[in-house]
């Protein structure tokens, strides 16, 4: 890791640049009401709005929303139709007020594979706030880890095989250059809610020294309490990156 895109110490025990959710239990959120699951989607939706809102206040560089991952195609045809209509009217509902606080939405994943309706919303927003100074707003929707690093090592090997790169000056930062997530921070904390303990192919090269944090609560209902709650248990988490913990302590070390 450079020194300058790092952490401090202090900022180590401070607040996280980067945190990422993976957002679960909205089926078993309406289940739960004997609702049909999309009632669990759009009930979602309000939670995102939620943690936005607190993040872009608390000034959170990155918030990193994983909304579909590349196996979700897996689910029902009317699940999969519905969630897609709702991307288009959340986007088309909230791509003003993100604007408006200055918030910067990003988009990671194959869009291709999403209806043209659904990709023109996306280039829409990204490209309507791409000079906004705000909170980065990520969201990974067709997106799977192994696919990121698929279309990274496609790029090197192009580069390769063009006679632009040899395979000696292959690097995790070359490499890193060629991720989603290029320009932004590592995610310092990764929540995920719903109760299942698992990565589910997100950000898999990205998570590497990620501060883990699993709760129970389904994802609608989580809110500003919960977030505080994760952002309290990684205040309290000492990140060693293989050092030893005194000379973490003794701040002998800079990330
Ligand atoms: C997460 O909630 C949302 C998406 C995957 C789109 P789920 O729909 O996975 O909710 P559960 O896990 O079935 O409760
Ligand atoms: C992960 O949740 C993907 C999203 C939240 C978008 P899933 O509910 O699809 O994960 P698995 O299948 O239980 O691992
Ligand atoms: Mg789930």
């Amino acid at each position: 890791m450079s020194a300058d895109d790092s952490n401090s110490l202090e900022s180590d025990n401070n607040k996280p640049r980067h945190i990422a959710i993976i957002m679960d239990g909205n089926g078993r959120w309406a289940q739960k009401r004997f609702m049909p699951r999309p009632m669990g989607h759009q009930a979602g939706v309000k939670a995102v709005r939620k943690v936005v809102e607190y993040c872009a206040k608390q000034e959170i560089e990155v918030l990193s929303l994983f909304a579909f991952s590349s196996e979700n195609w897996r689910r029902p045809q009317e699940e999969v139709s519905m969630l897609m209509s709702l991307f288009i009217t959340t986007l088309q509902r909230e791509i003003d007020k993100l604007h408006r606080n200055d918030i910067r939405l990003r988009f990671i994943g194959d869009r291709t594979a999403f209806p043209d309706k659904l990709q023109a919303k996306i280039a829409e927003g990204e490209a309507k706030t791409k000079d906004n100074k705000g909170l980065t707003l990520v969201v990974a929707a067709n997106y799977g880890g192994r696919w990121d690093m698929c279309q990274a090592f496609r790029k090197v090997a192009e580069k390769i095989a063009a006679g632009e790169l040899e395979s000696q000056e292959i690097t995790e930062e070359l490499i890193e250059r060629y991720l989603s997530t290029a320009d932004l921070p590592e995610p310092d904390l990764f929540i995920r809610t719903g109760g299942e303990q698992r990565v589910s192919n997100f950000l898999l090269w990205q998570l590497a020294y990620t501060e883990l944090y699993f709760t129970p609560t389904l994802w609608p209902d989580f809110d500003q309490d919960s977030i505080e709650d994760a952002i309290k248990s990684f205040k309290s988490r000492q990140r060693r990156f293989g050092h030893t913990g005194e000379q973490v302590l003794n701040k002998a070390v800079t990330f």
